[in-house]
């Protein structure tokens, strides 16, 4: 296992439709505990494979990100299950709508309510290939949600309001020119 560099917006990659997984092979395995490991060391509570440069269908998802509403805020008490992987996931039925803060690992230095399906039913397939199909709710809905939206090569700045796009597009410009001028006087 190894962490790799996480890539950020703009870079378009990050708004790319991805390739399904169609190899499920030992490469794909080394794969995700790489992803695994990216998204532990980040930290975050999933990771998109775009999200380290590679343009495939394919996800992973923290345990404890997992677990009910209710169980995750007494999570101290449980340990948590195993990450989730999630190869060419797809939400095939969403009800209900809720509102929420959500930040990224590639989008920096912004957070903003996203509204997103209270409930979904996914179908994917797992780390083996074989089909899983299931159905989620509150936090574990909302990651999959973004998840699967990166896979599409949609970032959640893309769901906001334009204005709202516009000023942090604005904001990033400043903190990377910022980045340069302090890189430049090394
Ligand atoms: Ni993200």
């Amino acid at each position: 296992m190894a962490t790799r560099p996480i890539v950020k917006y703009p870079l378009p990659l990050l708004q790319k439709k991805t390739a399904p997984v169609t190899l499920f092979d030992d490469d794909l395995v080394k794969l995700v505990s790489d992803m695994i490991e990216t998204m532990r060391e980040a930290p975050g509570v999933g990771l998109a494979a775009p999200q380290i440069g590679v343009s495939l269908r394919l996800a992973v998802i923290a345990g404890s990100a997992t677990l009910p509403d209710e169980a995750r805020e007494n999570e101290s008490e449980t340990p948590p299950p195993p990450p989730l992987v999630l190869a060419n996931p797809r939400i095939v039925a969403g009800e209900g709508a809720h509102i929420d803060e959500e930040g990224c690992l590639s989008v920096i230095d912004c957070f903003a309510k996203v509204k997103r399906y209270q409930k979904i039913t996914v179908e994917a397939q797992d780390i083996k290939g074989l089909p899983l199909r299931f159905e989620a709710n509150g936090f574990f809905a909302r990651v999959i949600q973004h998840e699967v939206d990166h896979l599409d090569g949609t970032l959640f700045i893309d769901r906001l309001s334009s204005l709202k796009r516009g000023l942090y597009k604005k904001k990033l410009k400043k903190i990377l020119a910022q980045e340069q001028e302090a890189g430049g006087e090394q």
